[in-house]
């Protein structure tokens, strides 16, 4: 079989791996939370998560596909000939990260296979030694996204399926267990927290990205320990809940919340196809309005969006994942009043679709996807006067009517808002309505009667 070929079906047979073992990822999150930290990220709605590493050579499955035994990890190693980052332009992938509208960027430094992105003094297995590429790969990145000002996420992998110290190596092959060695367990640890201290170092990130501690109790990574140490003269650092119970927020992995979570900081880290690093054979992009899809019905919900791409190793990226990245970019500038510095909207009781509400809960967003055939939205139970309806990112007025408010009862109507067909976004239209204060929701069972 040729190479091609091989890629091809390893990259099939890789699809179906993505979130088999997302549940248990989705841990506790610790008690006290330092909401004063959490305010850039409750705010950012979008970050854009990269998945970069040797596997974009063969366009396999990242990590992954060595360890449920698809092909040896000889071979997968191979690939490390391959990374070559020829092509590799920082500066524009933060730019067209910048683009996207993301406030923030998560970047794998090292995933599952413990290959390091960046010039680590600790294991053996980097991109400056190890592979075609030669060079650190991670710092020219992590400077260009500061240049742009975005927010730092670092992603680090608990397991380095690699590494001779380590627990794990195959889904069939164990190299040991912590009881049976608990020196060389303690070995790894030292390895694995001597990394993170490089990269605190080298980066300071804003965020630390863990992913991985299903494998091991929270005792055994020793987590609380991690914590302390990252925290350490950078207390306002913010930490994913892939740190068994030691996370400042939940990270739900593929699976957008089909109710609104009850934390109060969570993010949801989604593919671009179906697979986190670049695989040629993975055709099966969302579309921009399903991307929209999901990251409206995200901050609807209070909360984050973390997109993947997946780079090619040579350090381009596919013409559609930028395609997507910017057209989600342009809408978001369009309606960037709607997106950021928001909060989670209104039950779907009042109004049928997503919303957001302004940070002074005065202007309630409506997100209008599909466009009613008499082109009028209707909102219910609102016990505000409804000051203005205009349209975000157009400025259009919209023409109200209220029905069913009589002057003797509390029950606040219906609005009818009448959306003129030249108002309309391809993909969200948003529609803003200021109140005459802070929203309040009219949630009486009874009151048409009450003053009867
Ligand atoms: C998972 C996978 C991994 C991927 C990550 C992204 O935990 O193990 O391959 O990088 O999720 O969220």
């Amino acid at each position: 079989m040729n190479h091609q070929l091989t890629s091809i079906l390893l990259g099939f047979l890789c699809f179906s791996f993505i979130g088999i073992k997302a549940q248990d990822t989705n841990s506790e999150i610790i008690k006290a939370i330092d909401h004063d930290k959490m305010q850039w990220f409750k705010e950012a709605k979008l970050g854009i998560f990269i998945h970069w590493g040797i596997y974009a050579v063969d366009g396999i499955s990242e990590s992954w596909s060595f360890y449920n035994e698809y092909l040896t990890h000889e071979d997968y190693l191979e690939q490390r000939n391959g990374f070559t980052a020829t092509k590799y332009k920082p500066q524009e992938w933060a730019q067209l990260i910048k683009d996207s509208g993301a406030q923030y960027s998560v970047v794998t430094s090292k995933h599952h296979d413990g290959f390091a992105l960046w010039n680590t003094k600790f294991g053996s297995l980097n991109a400056v030694s190890h592979s075609a590429a030669e060079k650190d790969v991670l710092s020219p990145l992590v400077k260009a996204l500061r240049k742009k000002d975005l927010k730092i996420g670092i992603y680090f992998s608990l397991p380095d399926w690699s590494s001779e110290l380590y627990t794990h190596f195959t889904s069939t092959k164990k190299r040991y267990s912590i009881e049976e060695d608990p020196l060389r367990w303690q070995q790894y640890l030292n390895y694995m927290n001597n990394q993170l201290q490089e990269l605190k170092n080298n980066y300071s990130p804003d965020l630390w990205w863990f992913d991985g501690d299903w494998e091991h109790s929270s005792e055994a990574w020793k987590s609380a320990k991690i914590r302390t140490s990252l925290l350490k003269d950078a207390p306002k650092t913010i930490i994913n809940s892939r740190l068994s119970g030691q996370g400042d927020y939940q990270t739900p992995e593929i699976g957008a919340p089909v109710y609104r979570p009850e934390a109060k900081y969570w993010e949801l880290c989604m593919t671009i196809n179906d697979s986190w690093g670049y695989q040629q054979a993975d055709t099966n992009y969302k579309t921009s309005q399903q991307i929209l899809d999901i990251f409206v019905d995200c901050i609807s919900k209070g909360g984050n969006l973390l997109l993947d791409i997946g780079p090619k190793a040579d350090g381009t990226i596919d013409p559609i994942q930028k395609d997507r990245l910017l057209k989600l970019g342009s809408w978001i500038k369009k309606h960037h009043k709607a997106v950021y510095e928001t909060t989670r909207g209104i039950p779907y009781e009042h109004f049928y679709g997503p919303t957001t509400l302004s940070k002074d809960k005065q202007t309630l967003y409506l997100y209008v996807r599909d466009i009613p055939k008499d082109g009028k939205i209707v909102v219910k139970g609102i016990s505000n006067a409804i000051h203005r309806a205009y349209v975000v990112g157009n400025g259009s007025i919209l023409n109200q009517q209220k029905i069913s408010k009589l002057y003797w009862n509390q029950y606040p109507g219906i609005s009818y808002i009448q959306l003129p067909k030249d108002t309309i976004d391809p993909y969200y239209t948003v529609v803003a309505l200021v109140l005459d204060g802070p929203i309040r929701l009219y949630s009486d069972q009874n009151g048409a009667v009450e003053q009867n």
